[in-house]
């Protein structure tokens, strides 16, 4: 019987749980063991049967629904450094792993591609110090990892959706919807700052869903020496065309065309100082993170998780580790690896100011 772990990593997400929990009993369904690892690559360092535990089909009971995760994440320092995969690829053997699951963010998903290729370095190191034996080393030689995409950004290229993002869409949507209650009543200005890290597509899809006035992200950077004229012109049009609130996005990665951070303060100065608009800065934070996780999530993590698992039961040493996708509506494995230098591909064109492949990577017109 194989045994199989999963993982979550990064920053928590809506959908986690529902894709930890398809994991798990798909794992079972399919006759292997199934195995948690708590706190992420923290719990992998750690090791042992605290941190590194078999499960069965009712210990994600109830999970579906739920939002964050409940085996823990952690941004663990350790892991970055070769002594600390070193540690964790101990641990795996330790406790008997074939294969490991990571439900994460880009970072997770490079941290584990970059697990799964030194692996064969790592495990021979501990045969050559002794530290395990040659048939346990020809026993664990490989292994397999699997990435299946939690991040509530929606950062990750070649997966036209990761677990978590419509759940904090909504959330976005939720609290905008709040906000122009009070917004009209005073037919006040408002400046929302969004998360998505340096990525936009939260700014944009609840810009979009809300009918907000202006939307800045990082991939169609304001241009210095216009955007306090254009969005003056915008919001004062609105204005006159009768509108009593207006309500301006700020992706928290928002940025200039010379890469300087586009501040709340700043767009808050234009309104305030030259529109002479009572103005207000809500910065929505964590709260877009929690909640329990909209259908589309629970749908996605479910359908991705039984495709993880029969990926990695599927995959093969010369196979690159697979990334589950979905594209078009149908749930693809497209290779880790690939995924993950294509997601770097857009952060190198922002820093190379080249926007327009920014965006042609991004998909944003
Ligand atoms: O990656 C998810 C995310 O919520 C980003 O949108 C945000 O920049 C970051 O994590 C916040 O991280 P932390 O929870 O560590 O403050």
């Amino acid at each position: 019987q194989k045994a199989i772990a999963v993982m979550t990593s990064g920053g928590d997400a809506p959908g986690m749980n529902a894709n930890v929990r398809a994991i798990v009993r798909t794992i079972i369904n399919r006759n292997c063991r199934a195995y948690v690892v708590m706190e992420g690559y923290e719990g992998l360092v750690k090791g042992g049967e605290e941190y590194i535990k078999e499960c069965n089909w009712e210990f994600v009971r109830g999970w579906l629904s739920e939002g964050g995760t409940n085996i823990g994440t952690a941004r663990c320092m350790e892991f970055r450094e070769r002594k600390g995969r070193l540690t964790a690829c101990k641990n795996l053997i330790d406790a008997g792993i074939d294969a490991l699951i990571v439900c994460g963010g880009d970072g997770s998903l490079t941290g584990a591609d970059l697990f799964r290729s030194e692996w064969p370095s790592l495990i021979k190191e501990l045969r050559d110090t002794a530290v395990i034996s040659e048939e346990i080393y020809n026993r664990y030689k490989h292994l397999n990892i699997c990435g299946t995409v939690g991040s509530i950004d929606n950062d990750m290229s070649t997966t036209d959706a990761t677990i978590g993002a419509y759940s904090a869409l909504d959330r976005i949507c939720t609290a905008i919807d709040y906000i122009e209650a009070t917004a009209y009543s005073h037919s006040r200005a408002f400046v929302v700052e969004v998360m998505g890290r340096n990525c936009g597509w939260l700014a944009l899809m609840a810009g979009i869903a809300t009918s907000a006035d202006y939307i800045f992200i990082p991939e169609k950077p304001a241009q210095t020496n216009s955007w306090e004229d254009q969005m003056s012109e915008i919001v004062t049009r609105h204005r006159a065309n009768g509108k009593r609130t207006t309500i301006v996005i700020v992706a928290e990665g928002a940025i200039d065309n010379n890469l300087n951070p586009i501040t709340c303060d700043e767009v808050h100065k234009v309104l305030s100082g030259r529109l002479k608009l009572d103005t207000r800065i809500t910065i929505l934070g964590h709260v877009q993170r929690g909640g329990t996780a909209v259908a589309y999530d629970r749908v996605l993590a479910t359908l991705q998780g039984v495709e993880a698992v029969d990926a990695i039961i599927e995959s093969t040493p010369d196979v690159p580790s697979p990334l589950i996708a979905v594209n078009e509506n149908k749930i693809t494995r497209k290779p880790l690896i690939e995924s993950v230098a294509l997601t770097k591909s857009v952060a190198d064109a922002i820093a190379a100011k080249d926007f327009d492949k920014a965006m042609s990577l991004r998909d944003v017109e």
